[in-house]
């Protein structure tokens, strides 16, 4: 590498500690992830830290209704963040929490600091306050009718009717949502941090650092608008840190959450020696410093955190990269349509790195919106992953294997071409480096065109036939790989577990660095299926799966009891119970139903999906026969069905009726053979 080491710091924004992991943070989750990855890769000393963002009265609120202490229900969300993160292959190297002593030492640091330089000032002001709650309340925890054109039930600041923005002291007969008691005004002390005396520096560090151009327009607005001075105190009762020299006020969340980036780093530079703290913050500082961050939050980094940075005596970050927001199917995220998708839920139906695939390939450096449209997620990531690039190794690995004792040539057959992919390295660098992932995609992508095309043109299946031609069918295999591996380094940043197989299987540990050094006469391992083509009833699966909002809205520490009882409702064979009436009985609709269709669900222990013929019409039922059949044997076989079931919706999809079969269970279970008399439809009495 021509370029020295480079020392850099990057974070991503802090999640809020009260909700799960989705689709939409893992956006910037992964953008992160592989720009980090990429910088490591490439030599360079790259730290990612990150935190729970745990402090404020949403969390505080939350944890009471849950009837548990703030600091528990943290807690156990961290736990629940980390686990979404790792299988994500998000690889901090710290992931810390806000509400940690190394947190509060420098939010209490920062805050005498700047208040010692005078940037800080008190006043007076008055605020709606719960009179039963005996508290201050949020603006988006009060709700009335709307000042202007009087619709009800209105939110705090703006109105979902007209559009007009008021503060919440302006709606006509107002709410607590937490009380629903009227609100009254109250007087209260508020301390402010005063973000004017930092509009010149702001201006230069807008035009000095390497900012975004939308954030930069952005800047200039809000110059334009005249910048105010900032509140940064709460009144009890709050969940953060209490203000140095005061007895009942608290940092807001926003400022102490910040600094978690700062607190995060201290916490691993005192587990490390390699780290040094103030050689990354100190003012004088050479390291490089990026937040990433999504465009909702860009006043908060882009504003008042440089300018705290600055008054407090530390360095200002070197940039801010903002993102777009993520809609799904060309709309915002939405519960009932199933596509408010959480980690977990993505998690139990599909790979993660299609995922990290497809952002990557939509990603560039700017601020739009990303949508994540799921027929083209699916279509995209069998075409490029599948259908591309690990086509190439498995059209020409298993030939070497066999034939050649699994060794590749010592003859590079194609140098021009190889030494095409090799010198797309720098540019593939550049397009990472300023993280144009889409664009770096597309030329992998078209590389990997151009490996496939070579492979078809040179046929080596036709060569392996003659005996004569045989040697070449090695060095075009032999080629293939070569090209696969260069490939491969590429999307390392991307698909670190796919690489981890490949590695495996080559034998060697991919190195950006040595991408110019090819495998010849090199042993490699017996190619194992590298990945599987998404199936869109997956998908369908986790679509279904997050409309049900049941499952949302059990708390975190009952997700295992429901995990159980979904995993003994698996059997559909139940034991012989106690006496029903001819009535009940009558109500029973039995069928004969012909499985036209069986095949495994992933993660089903038991479970076969069936599709079921009953002469009118075509069922699905998940049925617990697995110990018994193999799906293939079902095809074609009859069983009788209870076809009145009222459908469930189960973890897979949902079950439309249930099969009845007969045996003691285990291997023993038997369904019926076709016979000449039963036919779909027919009802069994
Ligand atoms: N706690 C604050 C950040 C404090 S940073 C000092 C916060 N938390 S958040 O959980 O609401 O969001 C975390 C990050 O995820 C933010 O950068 C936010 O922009 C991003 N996203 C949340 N929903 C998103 C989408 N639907 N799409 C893309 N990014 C999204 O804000
Ligand atoms: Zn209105």
């Amino acid at each position: 590498m021509t370029n020295e080491q480079r020392k850099i710091l990057v974070t991503s924004a802090l999640p809020y500690a009260n909700g799960p992991i989705h689709l939409g943070h893992l956006l910037e989750y992964i953008q992160t992830d592989i720009w980090v990855r990429f910088q490591k890769l490439r030599g360079n000393t790259c730290t990612y830290v990150c935190a729970d963002d745990a402090h404020g009265t949403p969390i505080m609120l939350k944890a009471q209704q849950m009837g548990i202490t703030p600091e528990e229900m943290i807690n156990q969300v961290q736990l629940e963040h980390t686990a979404d993160f790792k299988e994500f292959h998000i690889e901090f190297d710290n992931y810390h929490s806000t509400h940690s002593p190394e947190n509060q030492t420098l939010s209490e640091d920062i805050y005498n600091k700047l208040n010692q330089a005078g940037h800080i000032k008190t006043r007076t002001i008055s605020q709606l306050f719960d009179p039963e709650k005996n508290m201050f309340l949020p603006d988006r925890f009060v709700k009335g009718s709307c000042p202007k054109c009087g619709s009800e039930d209105q939110n705090g600041d703006n109105c979902d009717n007209c559009g007009a923005t008021y503060s919440p002291t302006d709606l006509v007969s107002p709410k607590s949502v937490i009380s629903g008691a009227e609100p009254v005004l109250k007087d209260s002390e508020h301390y402010f941090f005063d973000l004017p005396e930092f509009q010149n520096m702001l201006k230069d560090w807008t035009v000095s650092g390497s900012l975004q151009e939308e954030m930069s327009n952005k800047l200039n607005e809000w110059f334009e608008q005249g910048l105010q001075q900032w509140d940064i105190s709460r009144d009890a009762p709050y969940f953060g840190f209490k203000i140095p020299g005061t007895e009942d006020k608290y940092f807001y969340v926003w400022l102490d959450a910040p600094i978690g980036y700062m607190g995060s780093f201290k916490n691993l530079c005192d587990k490390r020696d390699d780290l040094d703290f103030d050689s990354y913050w100190n003012k004088d500082s050479d390291a490089e410093v990026y937040h990433f961050i999504g465009k909702d939050i860009i006043y908060f980094h882009s504003l008042f955190w440089p300018a705290m940075l600055e008054g407090a005596g530390y360095r200002k970050p070197t940039s801010v990269y903002a993102h777009g927001y993520v809609t799904v199917n060309g709309a915002k995220m939405s519960k009932s349509r199933g596509t408010f998708i959480k980690a977990r839920t993505y998690l139990d139906h599909l790979n993660p790195e299609y995922l990290r695939y497809y952002y990557a390939a939509k990603l560039n450096n700017r601020i739009d919106d990303l949508d994540l449209n799921l027929e083209d997620f699916a279509q995209r990531v069998n075409s490029d992953l599948v259908g591309k690039v690990i086509n190439i190794a498995s059209r020409t690995a298993g030939f070497i294997s066999k034939r050649f004792n699994a060794t590749l040539s010592t003859h590079v057959s194609n140098q021009d071409l190889l030494d095409e992919f090799v010198a797309a390295e720098q540019n593939i660098a550049a397009l990472y480096e300023g993280r144009e992932f889409g664009k770096a995609m597309r030329e992998i992508m078209a590389l990997a065109d151009k490996a496939n095309q070579y492979i078809a043109e040179e046929a080596p299946w036709q060569l392996a036939k003659n005996e004569d031609t045989l040697e070449r069918a090695h060095q075009v295999c032999s080629m293939g790989i070569h090209l696969f591996r260069v490939l491969i380094t590429y999307l390392k940043p991307v698909l670190p577990e796919l690489t981890a197989k490949v590695e495996q299987f080559l034998n060697v540990e991919l190195k950006w660095a040595d991408i110019g050094n090819t495998l010849v006469g090199h042993e490699i391992q017996s190619f194992k299926a590298l990945m599987q083509r998404i199936d869109m009833a997956k998908v369908e699966a986790m679509v279904d799966a997050s409309k049900d909002n049941l499952v949302a809205a059990v708390p975190a520490k009952d997700q295992e009891q429901k995990k159980a009882e979904e995993a003994t409702s698996e059997s559909a064979i139940e034991p012989i119970a106690d006496t029903i009436s001819f009535d009940e009985f009558a109500k029973i609709d039995l069928r004969i139903a012909r499985i036209v269709k069986a095949e495994h669900v992933e993660k089903a222990e038991k479970l076969l999906r069936l599709e079921l013929d009953i002469g009118t019409e075509t069922r699905q039922v998940f049925a617990g026969i697995k110990s018994a059949y193999a799906p293939e044997e079902l095809e074609g076989k009859l069983t009788v069905m209870v076809a009145n079931l009222a459908p469930r919706k189960m973890r897979f999809g949902e079950s439309q009726g249930m099969v009845l079969a007969a045996g003691p269970g285990g291997k023993d279970i038997w369904v019926l053979s076709p016979d000449d008399g039963a036919q779909p439809g027919m009802r069994v009495m």
